[in-house]
């Protein structure tokens, strides 16, 4: 078929009923213009294009024009061509799927969470959870690295491999070695589609509907969905201040999820006892251990633990990682390093997910670790994360002192507070702090079964200056109204 003039609109029109060729035209143009798929000033194809396009007479497409122009649809421009008239009212909601309801999910999906909305508009004081900054992002270097990569000579032919660039994947496994300690070679990492990816990935090697999977009770909704999806059991498993309670495992779950680092959402690191007693237990068991290490280049304050992966002998750790926080979760670049029994399983995985990541995008990061702008992004903001968790500190001890517990914020993007109150209102707190301009995360979400009342705060994109009179207004939100202290 050949291809339109460039600048008219490419629109889809099928003619079958021998007879009908040039009301059908009309009919389905009209309906594009109503139904918005053709927009005001949309030009459309010359008649004998289309006509040669349709395989039918110039005639035929005329006949539709000259319709469309005498009901107020059309404009024609002499010598400019034909055009879709200003002021036609276009369908409000678009072009819609059939309604019907004949198709529907399996039941796991029936009872999954729906994806958190984002806000109508930002808070003015937005305390969001796991949100970096924008603003420190380093867009000339990473639009350099990028615009490198697009430039067409450097481009390669076809698909490249599912598990990522040879490269990028190197300059990952580097970093994680430098920064983390994490024992890897360019051979066992994966870049993935964010950690989200990652865990999906792990679930689908290893897990079949109807095994049951240990998740930190709080703990990432996210991470039990994918594993719900695939058929999984999820299996909460409490959490004290040394993190996830080994002792509590079931000894048939045949995977287990943690955040060592950075228990989330509480923030206590797992302790070293823990953690060799969870690679011990998993001996025991033969269970996997999926350790999420999303926020760790953000630490404040004291020694960090060597990761599960780097203390795990015996290939039982699948490591998972993203650079959502250190540069941006848009960018969807995340990754796993896997022990090398799992890795084909993996790669076939990835490859029928979704073939394979944005090479580009991994190679322009592979060019930042190599530079080293990388680490020196990571030294940067961490000063400015630090100064506003300080801020932090230093505004919850002014206007909630003893109406809050504080739990350790020694790393992160975030700072989980339990509310004194036992008996509080969580979601009553949350909404009265909407309704003074204060965005900040319930507990509740995080919890499989009920658990104590509490918040968490982002600092990631709160500017400094804003956060005294966030707090503030906070404080506000936790008195409860007048009405009900009343009846106390
Ligand atoms: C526990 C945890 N894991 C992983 C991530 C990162 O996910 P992704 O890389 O898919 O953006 C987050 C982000 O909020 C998180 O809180």
């Amino acid at each position: 078929m050949d291809p339109l003039p460039s600048g008219s609109v490419d629109l889809h029109v099928s003619l079958h009923r021998r007879g009908r060729l040039a009301a059908d035209a009309y009919r389905q143009l009209r309906e594009a213009i109503l139904d918005g798929r053709l927009r005001a000033g949309d030009r459309l194809p010359a008649t004998r294009d289309l006509a040669r396009r349709l395989d039918v007479s110039r005639n035929t497409v005329l006949h539709a024009y000259q319709r469309l122009a005498a009901e107020g649809y059309l404009v024609g421009r002499a010598g400019a061509g034909t055009y879709v008239a200003e002021g036609v009212r276009a369908g409000a909601a678009g072009r819609r799927a059939p309604v019907g309801a004949a198709l529907q999910p399996r039941a796991a999906w029936a009872s999954m969470p729906p994806p958190p909305a984002p806000p109508p508009r930002p808070a003015p004081y937005d305390f969001q959870v796991g949100a970096p900054d924008p603003a420190l992002f380093p867009w000339d270097a990473w639009r350099w690295r990028v615009s490198r990569q697009l430039r067409g000579r450097r481009a390669r032919a076809g698909y490249p491999p599912p598990e990522g660039d040879p490269g990028a994947r190197a300059a990952v496994a580097r970093h994680l070695g430098v920064a983390r300690s994490v024992r890897a070679g360019a051979e066992d990492v994966i870049l993935t589609s964010g950690a989200q990816q990652a865990l999906d990935l792990v679930g689908r090697v290893l897990l079949a509907p109807g095994d049951r999977v240990a998740l930190e009770d709080p703990g990432y909704p996210p991470a039990r969905g994918a594993f719900e999806a695939l058929g999984a059991r999820a299996v909460p498993v409490r959490v004290d201040a040394e993190g996830l309670v080994v002792e509590a495992l079931p000894a048939d779950v045949r995977l287990v999820y943690v955040t060592p680092s950075h228990q989330f959402p509480l923030g206590m690191p797992m302790s070293l006892r823990r953690r060799q007693a969870l690679l011990a237990w998993s001996e025991r068991t033969g269970a996997a251990i999926v350790e999420d290490d999303y926020d760790s280049e953000f630490r404040f304050d004291g020694r960090p633990l060597e990761p599960l992966q780097a203390l795990d002998r015996q290939g039982r750790v699948v490591y998972v990682g993203s650079l959502s926080k250190v540069l941006l979760p848009t960018l969807r670049l995340g990754f796993l390093v896997a022990p090398a029994s799992l890795v084909p399983a993996l790669r076939a995985a990835k490859a029928l997910a979704d073939s394979h990541g944005p090479l580009e995008l991994q190679r322009a990061l592979a060019e930042l670790v190599d530079d080293g702008l990388l680490a020196r992004h990571v030294r940067r903001v961490l000063r400015v994360y630090r100064e506003r968790r300080d801020r932090l500190a230093a505004a919850v001890e002014r206007h909630l002192a003893g109406r809050v517990i504080a739990l350790p914020a020694s790393a992160g993007l975030h700072w989980s507070f339990l509310l004194a109150d036992a008996g509080a209102d969580e979601a009553g707190v949350v909404r009265r702090a909407q309704a003074l301009g204060v965005a900040v995360q319930p507990l509740a979400p995080y919890h499989a079964r009920p658990g104590r009342p509490g918040f968490a705060l982002g600092y990631g994109i709160i500017p400094a200056a804003r956060i005294d009179e966030g707090v503030r207004r906070l404080a506000a939100a936790l008195e409860p109204p007048p009405a009900v202290r009343a009846r106390r």
